[in-house]
């Protein structure tokens, strides 16, 4: 018989403080006619709220990245305060004194991993910035790009059932490892650094030594893999680059699901020839014409460590609720 392990999924909160910290960010969303994918204070909360009252529904919260609008550190700051647990009002946990929500007092596990917003630095927005590091020193081991240990979590008294996920950081390491895209008239230099991923070799050989490593030290829990980049994303400035190695290693660790974000888009799609779903969130905050805002409780059933079934449960905010919504896949 098999049992339910669920993750809360967010993705793609885009945090920012009140101060601009890159101006040019409104004049690149004017030339591109990006969407505005900054967080809003009445979602967020909204989301935090939610997320307390039903916290019965799942067992674990895992944010695949991009926490923040950009690696500024006050962007980042404000990002972290979503996980502060100093409320002062025990009648509303998910407020903090000065009403900014907080979703941590569901008293869950909670993984996260950084998106190339979380690593971006100067106001062209380069790559490899470190501080999500140093500010997500709870979360994320400094200096590094794949976190196994510890995010192993169990659902039972008796630890029979469990999940492990190893998380992978696939933000690029210099801009110049960026392939093509667009040549901004600001900087005249090409942006496809921006929006890009790179399945570096010597990460995916550590996110698979992360695994082994995970399998072995509980090897009755079935594991995941969470990363930003969404795989198989066929538009060239979104894309995972090298992306071959990383579906290689999907392939060969036998990973029967991959959770990502980066899109801001839900989507559900089979790894081509393996038996893998890989699972793309949409974002609470990201708000434009072709994106829902919302969220997903994904739904585990494992039978041993196998998982044999995956269900995805999407939620999309409408004016002042939250409510189940049926997309088309
Ligand atoms: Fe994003
Ligand atoms: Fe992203």
């Amino acid at each position: 018989m098999s049992e339910r392990i669920s993750l809360l999924h967010l993705t793609d909160l885009h945090f920012e403080s009140s101060t601009k910290a890159f101006a040019i960010k409104d004049q690149i969303q004017k030339t591109y006619r990006c969407s505005k994918s900054s967080y809003d204070l009445e979602d967020a909360t909204m989301l935090a709220n939610w997320a307390w009252v039903n916290r019965v529904q799942y067992d674990a919260i895992l944010f695949t990245g991009d926490m923040a609008e950009t690696g500024h550190i006050d962007d980042l700051n404000t990002a972290l305060k979503y996980f502060d647990s100093n409320v002062s009002d025990n009648e509303r946990p998910w407020l903090l004194a000065d009403d900014f929500p907080t979703i941590i007092n569901s008293s869950k596990n909670i993984f996260v991993l950084p998106g190339n917003h979380d690593r971006f630095h100067h106001p062209n927005r380069y790559p490899n910035n470190k501080k999500f590091d140093e500010v997500f020193s709870d979360y994320w081991p400094y200096g590094k790009y794949i976190k196994g240990g510890m995010s192993t979590f169990t659902v039972d008294d008796n630890n029979a059932v469990g999940l492990s996920i190893v998380l992978a950081d696939f933000s690029l390491e210099k801009r110049e490892h960026g392939e093509e895209g667009l040549k901004t008239a600001i900087t005249r230099r090409k942006f496809g650094y921006y929006g890009q991923g790179k399945a570096y070799d010597y990460r995916v050989k550590k996110l698979v030594e992360a695994t082994e490593k995970i399998k072995d030290e509980f090897p009755n829990y079935p594991v995941i893999w969470a990363i930003h980049f969404e795989p198989l994303n066929n538009k060239s400035t979104m894309q995972l680059l090298d992306e071959s190695t990383f579906i290689d290693a999907v392939r060969d660790n036998n990973i029967a699901c991959v959770l990502n974000g980066h899109t801001h888009k839900e989507k559900t799609q089979i790894i081509d020839g393996t038996l893998c779903t890989s699972i793309t969130s949409p974002s609470p905050f990201a708000s434009s014409l072709q994106h829902k805002n919302g969220f997903s409780i994904i739904d585990f059933y494992v039978d041993g460590n196998e998982i044999v079934e995956v269900k995805v449960n999407p939620f999309i905010f409408k004016g002042v609720e939250i409510e189940p919504w049926n997309f088309v896949r």
